[in-house]
């Protein structure tokens, strides 16, 4: 019998810089910390028109080879097809081995460009440059890559780390309330799994937030990745701690996929956050305060706390049912037990799940 040893030390360390402007400054920090013959700039027709030549003009100032692939915007678009096009298009740009891919975009861009880079001449290096809020504080970090199948979202991917994250919060100016809001959601939900002063910060600072403030969008952007970041440090491949990023998650991802994704992404996970909540007010866990507290900051911020009414408590169930984090039918919960911390895996009565649904029905 042949053994082959490959047993493996890997370092996947990787930066993230957080600021205003900082987008600009990217191709000569590129120069020094993931260097490349050619660098490959993904992104989407709405990003493309906005930022795409500004971007590229950035890498031109710096004398470095760069091209910009684009495909159409959307989650719709989030699929094989779509990393199989762009795949023709990044081989007849010429790149090699020695090419590193630049994601420009927000979370659908950075999952699939990521995807792409993991597979691509079987794994070149990226960089993530997320444009919007989601994927500034939640998607761009922690190396998840996908493209969505028919049967389900995420379906098909890998882990590949970004060798660097650029953080501009310029990029902001240009999104919709509802998507800035979107992104909020996810930021309330690490205060709530992971940190109490994060959430009391959070409810002090919230209408600046709201408001765009840019000395507390950057705090909370800091805070928020650096508090995500020790997650991924302790559990990349989501065996264990990792789960408990999936608060809201179980419920919302459910709401979020019956809505055929017209619920944003952080709307969705709003409702599954006020009713897993409810679920751990019911096993003891969380106070009628706590619940309180947390409705009411997610109102403040007008992100939705009851369910749509075209989405039954029981369609929710059985599509939670066939989720692929469901271990034969048995649904998993991450549930917070107080303001700022997370217990994972916890199995829940579907009759308990049912009623705290039913509890907040439109
Ligand atoms: N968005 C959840 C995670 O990165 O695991």
């Amino acid at each position: 019998m042949i053994q082959v040893n490959l047993k493996k030390v890997v370092d996947d360390t990787y930066s993230i810089d957080i600021g205003k402007g900082n987008s600009p400054k990217l191709p000569s920090l590129l120069k020094k910390l993931v260097p490349a013959f050619r660098y490959i700039i993904i992104t989407d027709s709405n990003v493309a028109k906005l930022y795409g030549k500004t971007f590229l003009f950035h890498f031109e100032k710096e004398k470095l080879n760069a091209s910009l692939v684009s495909f159409r915007a959307g989650e719709e678009n989030k699929t094989r097809e779509t990393k199989a096009e762009l795949e023709n298009k990044i081989l007849q740009h010429s790149a090699g081995k020695d090419s590193v891919i630049i994601a420009l975009g927000g979370g659908v861009v950075g999952d699939v460009a990521g995807f792409v880079a993991s597979t691509l001449f079987r794994g070149i290096p990226f960089v993530q440059v997320p444009t919007t809020l989601l994927a500034q504080v939640d998607s761009s970090n922690g190396g998840k890559t996908a493209v969505d199948h028919p049967l389900g979202k995420n379906l098909i991917g890998a882990y590949h780390q970004p060798k660097h994250i650029c953080i501009d919060t310029d990029f902001l100016k240009t999104l919709s309330q509802e998507e800035y809001v979107n992104g909020i959601a996810e930021i309330i939900k690490q205060a709530l799994i992971q940190d109490e002063k994060f959430f009391l910060f959070l409810e002090k600072e919230m209408e600046k937030l709201v408001n765009r403030d840019e000395k507390i969008l950057k705090t909370t952007i800091e805070w928020n990745c650096k508090l995500k970041a020790s997650i991924i440090e302790k559990d990349e491949r989501e065996i264990g701690p990792r789960k408990i990023l999936n608060f809201g998650h179980t419920i919302g991802h459910a709401i979020e996929t019956l809505s055929q994704y017209k619920l944003r992404h952080g709307y969705a996970v709003s409702v599954g956050m006020v009713a897993e909540s409810l679920i751990a007010k019911e096993l003891g866990w969380l106070k009628e305060n706590d619940v309180q507290r947390i409705e009411n900051i997610l109102k403040r911020v007008k992100l939705p706390t009851r369910l749509p009414k075209s989405i039954s408590p029981i369609t929710i169930l059985k599509k939670m049912q066939l989720d692929k984090k469901s271990k034969e039918g048995k649904i998993k919960y991450s549930l917070i037990d107080k303001v700022g911390h997370c217990e994972f895996n916890v199995g829940v009565e579907n009759e308990i799940a049912l009623r705290c649904m039913r509890g907040i029905m439109e």
